[in-house]
């Protein structure tokens, strides 16, 4: 035909200028996108590629008492000590809500006896919660206005540790931070914000959250999540506020969690994991959080042996 010669050269001309255009142009920008010097997390070996894998002669292992954030009391190391857990531990069921980045709908994360336990013991131990701006720690109601208690590490807690230690897999290099409980009276919230910190290339963050209603006897205090999709399915409503047009709010239920994953393989924080806690409007919440640091082994630079 006629038209295909015409047709056949115009193909050429755009193949022509799109080779330039893809090398000069498209290529440079994906890359940009997935900036150099980022630590990827590499699971299998437990080796992490970027800044810290410098060809070094030794490797050494970053170890709970080295490290700045393992000091026991900011982290609970492995000792050794046996968690006596009772029967009913474990009894949990897992609902998929979103697979990157992972978060999953965990019902009965603690049975009533355990939550019911660690409200008991926090009680005396209350003391205003802080934020941490990356540099410095403070009180400030206008972004968090609840109290926290540091947890001591009983049964019922060093339970809990190995059930969120072997929900992950066994991951190398991951250690639980020390528990809180967060208690938020009437008109208590915590504003948006991030759990991690994209501080991984500089030594460790918070790979995982769990967040966990301990009780839940309260108007109010979702936790909002306005970068995820809520997931098809009015089953959902049992956990989800329904009526959220933003995003999603899960609904303040005694017993279950919700725990997601902070940090994607190339160690960067995902932004869909921004949330907060919606003001309680009466009563009381109480939420525990575990939070889970990958901390890669430090590798040292040549030269400074
Ligand atoms: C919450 O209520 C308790 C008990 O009434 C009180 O001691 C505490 O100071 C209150 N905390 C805040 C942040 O209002």
């Amino acid at each position: 035909m006629a038209s295909s010669g015409p047709r056949l050269s115009t193909l050429i001309t755009w193949l022509l200028y799109f080779v330039p255009v893809y090398i000069f142009i498209v290529d440079p920008l994906v890359r940009s996108w997935a900036p150099e010097g980022t630590t990827r997390i590499s699971w299998l070996t437990g080796t992490t590629a970027g800044p810290n894998a410098d060809d070094g002669d030794v490797s050494e292992e970053f170890t709970p008492s080295t490290l700045h954030l393992t000091d026991d009391s900011f982290i609970s190391p492995e000792d050794g000590v046996p968690a006596h857990c009772p029967g009913e531990a474990d009894g949990y069921r897992v609902h998929l809500l979103s697979r990157v980045p992972l978060v999953l709908y965990v019902e009965k994360f603690v049975s009533d006896q355990e939550a019911d336990h660690l409200i008991k013991v926090s009680l005396d131990k209350y003391s205003p919660s802080i934020i941490y701006d990356g540099v410095s720690e403070r009180v400030d109601p206008s972004k968090r206005l609840s109290d926290r208690a540091l947890l001591d590490r009983d049964d019922t807690v060093r339970c809990l540790e190995e059930r969120a230690r072997a929900f992950q897999g066994w991951r190398p290099h991951l250690y639980i931070e020390r528990m809180w409980a967060q208690r938020y009276n009437a008109s208590g919230h915590y504003r948006h914000h991030y759990d991690w910190t994209g501080s991984l290339a500089r030594g460790g963050d918070r790979l995982s959250t769990f967040m966990v209603y301990l009780g839940a006897d309260c108007e109010g205090g979702g936790t909002h999540f306005p970068r995820l999709a809520r997931p098809e399915g009015q089953q959902w409503c049992r956990f989800l506020d329904c009526e959220e047009e933003v995003g999603i709010t899960f609904r303040p239920l005694k017993g279950n969690a919700i725990f997601w994953e902070n940090l994607g393989p190339d160690g960067l924080g995902y932004p869909e994991t921004w949330h907060a806690a919606y003001p309680v409007k009466s009563g009381t919440k109480v939420g525990l959080n575990i939070w889970s640091w990958y901390q890669p082994p430090l590798r040292k630079r040549r030269g400074r042996l």
